[in-house]
């Protein structure tokens, strides 16, 4: 159950920023039991709920106003608002914080075989990836005649089964696209987590918890460096 007087956060249930999200958060004094297989964790102190999904959901549940916080990581943000802003629907949000995890980097890649002489290589090509509305950006701002072809997973492994000639995805230390024998031929979005707020003015109350709970990110941000 939840109230909607608590504090709702939607963060990734499983995933690249799911841990050091649950971390901060219990870093800066946030409670919380959290049972494997359920959607919602309450905080055992605060008047906060958390709200664990697919790290893609968190920029729509934030921006419908359905969780009044998100931690997410700006491609995921990024491409959430260009499928919004095509379809006409709402894509507001505040940025509340740029954190430091969850670094990773949109990029395209080629088999090595590949002979990638820059850009132009990529014409009439088509590209697998997860990320349409930032390839189509990239490839329109650079004319590259391209064809996004869209993929849920696996997106690695579609030059080897022929569904297209290079892909776009999230690369981190590389170790997946050296295992599928793809190289990095350009990066086109460099991602970290964020904390975002939806753009709905809250409750006083919700306002005043999370303009406490700042200053701790802040804090434990500090810390480490
Ligand atoms: C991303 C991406 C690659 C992997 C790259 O997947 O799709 O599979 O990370 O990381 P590496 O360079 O460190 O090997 P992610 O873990 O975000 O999961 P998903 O593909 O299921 O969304
Ligand atoms: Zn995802
Ligand atoms: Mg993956």
């Amino acid at each position: 159950m939840t109230d909607k007087n608590r504090l709702r956060i939607a963060v990734q249930k499983k995933g690249r920023l799911s841990n050091e999200s649950i971390k901060l958060l219990k870093a800066i004094g946030v409670k919380l039991s959290i049972r494997d297989r359920l959607l919602i964790a309450h905080s055992t102190n605060l008047p906060i709920d958390l709200l664990l999904v697919r790290d893609d959901d968190i920029p729509g549940l934030v921006m419908d106003g359905i969780a009044d916080l998100g931690f997410i990581g700006e491609n995921e943000l990024e491409e959430k608002m260009l499928e919004r802003q095509a379809a006409g629907e709402p894509a507001e949000y505040k940025t509340l914080k740029r954190l430091e995890y969850g670094g990773c980097r949109l990029s395209i890649a080629v088999p090595n075989e590949f002979n990638y002489q820059g850009l132009e290589s990529l014409q009439n090509t088509k590209i697998a990836t997860t990320y349409p509305y930032l390839l189509k950006r990239f490839l329109n701002e650079n004319n590259i005649n391209a064809q996004p072809v869209m993929l849920t997973g696996s997106v690695e492994v579609a030059p080897r089964a022929g569904i297209a000639e290079a892909i776009c995805d999230l690369v981190s230390t590389g170790a997946t696209l050296e295992a599928n024998g793809l190289e990095e031929a350009t990066e086109i979005f460099v991602s970290k987590a964020v904390l975002i707020q939806q753009a709905k003015e809250l409750s006083q109350e919700k306002q005043e918890l999370i303009n406490t709970l700042i200053p701790r990110i802040n804090g434990v941000m500090q810390a480490k460096e």
